[in-house]
């Protein structure tokens, strides 16, 4: 199949600030010299934010990464889950057209597709709401014929049933994701013939659709500006939010809101404007009857959260809260003594590029960097263009001691055995 950029592409791309953030944050989870393996997530993000990958956006986060384009657009291209032209504005459905689903009428899913949305896939319908395609099986074949939209599955569908789907989200409505037909998660349609005390009216959806419900937003909007997307991580990013609206008074367990079998949630209001607040770290992610280690996986997420290194690291808090100035530059040397240069690359975080460039500012030895204050290592955090942060994010001054007392740390001992390279 030919995956070729779209023959329309915008001027320009740029992250929202939060997104960018949250992009430089992922960034600095790889090692130095190894930050182009964040292109995946970063695209990704881009992918969040506008719908689809246009050339600038691509272009843009390998300019991030240092990236040749054309790394970056090997991989843009290479994996079908990246959109190489526009979508719909409320939902690209991706139908799964695989042996389950294809036997349990994935091709009466496609003629609805066809018919509602555009006759071929990847054609934003007229309405520029709607556009989709076939995808390889998606992992959900006891619940065939299946569809995918944003993050959420729609399961045990008929083509009533999706019709019916693609009407409630073209009216603004949020379907509940998961089985169409009443199944509550994968059981056989004639009931349970094992672990039958199974009490499945505790929770009225299985875990995945009330993890949804709770979330409040189901389907992965895509304008990329005015509505939010409360993706898995949270809105740490602090992109636009609003708190997720309580469902809809819930039909009975079991009990289908309708003929198809569909049970449906009115959709939150679509915002007008940017909301006031900055949202709050976690709003409507935690399910309200936190699931099996979703507390723990909330923790993590909480993790992740971007957070700025430099003169806020613990370091630099001990040295005034001022920026730090040309004052604050640590004593240089011209050159190395004897022209003999330690190889600061045994210092853990510092690799060829950043020894080039502390070489260029004048730091050759270990116990140049080994006598560094806190005002000295702001001054010199701030000043790594392209590394800002990391005398601090990876204690040089700390591992320079060590190294200019002639120990050795477990990293430099690595180095000098080759093991990193
Ligand atoms: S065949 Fe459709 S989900 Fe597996």
């Amino acid at each position: 199949m030919l995956r070729r950029l779209h023959h329309d592409q915008p001027e320009s791309f740029a992250f929202t600030p939060a997104n960018q953030a949250w992009a430089e944050a992922q960034i600095t989870k790889y090692p130095e010299g190894r930050q182009a393996s964040a292109i995946i997530p970063l695209l990704w993000r881009a992918q969040e934010q506008e719908g689809w990958l246009s050339r600038p956006a691509i272009e843009g986060v390998a300019d991030m990464l240092g990236m040749p384009y054309i790394r970056a657009l090997e991989v843009a291209t290479f994996y079908f889950m990246f959109q190489l032209q526009p979508v719909g504005s409320i939902a690209h459905v991706q139908v799964c057209g695989t042996t389950s689903c294809m036997i349990m009428g994935a091709e009466g899913l496609i003629s609805v597709c066809q018919r509602k949305i555009a006759e071929r896939a990847h054609e934003v319908s007229g309405d520029g709401k709607f556009s989709w395609e076939e995808v390889e099986c998606l992992g959900a074949c006891t619940n065939a014929p299946m569809v995918q939209i944003g993050k959420d599955y729609y399961e045990d569908l008929t083509e009533e049933s999706f019709e019916k789907l693609l009407d409630d989200l073209s009216a603004g409505k949020v379907p509940v994701p998961g089985p169409q037909n009443g199944r509550f998660a994968s059981e056989p349609k004639s009931g349970l013939t094992s672990l039958k005390d199974f009490d499945s009216g505790k929770t009225q959806y299985n875990a995945s659709a009330q993890l949804a419900v709770d979330i409040g937003e189901t389907v992965k909007r895509i304008d990329g500006t005015e509505v939010p997307l409360k993706a898995p991580w949270g809105d740490a990013g602090g992109r636009p939010a609003n708190a997720p609206k309580a469902p809809e008074p819930k039909p009975a367990a079991g009990k289908p809101a309708d003929a198809t079998g569909a049970t449906v949630q009115e959709a939150p209001a679509t915002p007008t404007a940017k909301p006031a607040a900055a949202p709050t770290e976690g709003t409507g992610i935690k399910p309200s009857t936190p699931l099996p280690g979703q507390e723990e996986l909330a923790s993590r997420k909480g993790s992740w959260k971007y957070e700025a290194p430099a003169a806020e690291a613990a370091p630099a808090a001990e040295a005034s809260a001022a920026a730090p100035t040309d004052a604050d530059k640590p004593a240089t040397l011209d050159a190395a003594r004897d022209g003999q240069p330690d190889d600061l690359k045994q210092i853990k975080g510092v690799g060829p590029k950043l020894e080039a460039m502390l070489n260029d500012m004048g730091f050759y030895h270990f116990d140049q960097i080994a006598s560094w204050t806190a005002r000295e290592i702001a001054w010199v955090d701030e000043n790594l263009t392209g590394f800002k942060g990391r005398v601090s994010r990876d204690t040089w001054v700390d591992q320079a001691k060590k190294l200019a007392a002639g120990e050795e740390t477990e990293f430099s001992s690595r180095v000098k055995k080759g093991d990193v390279y």
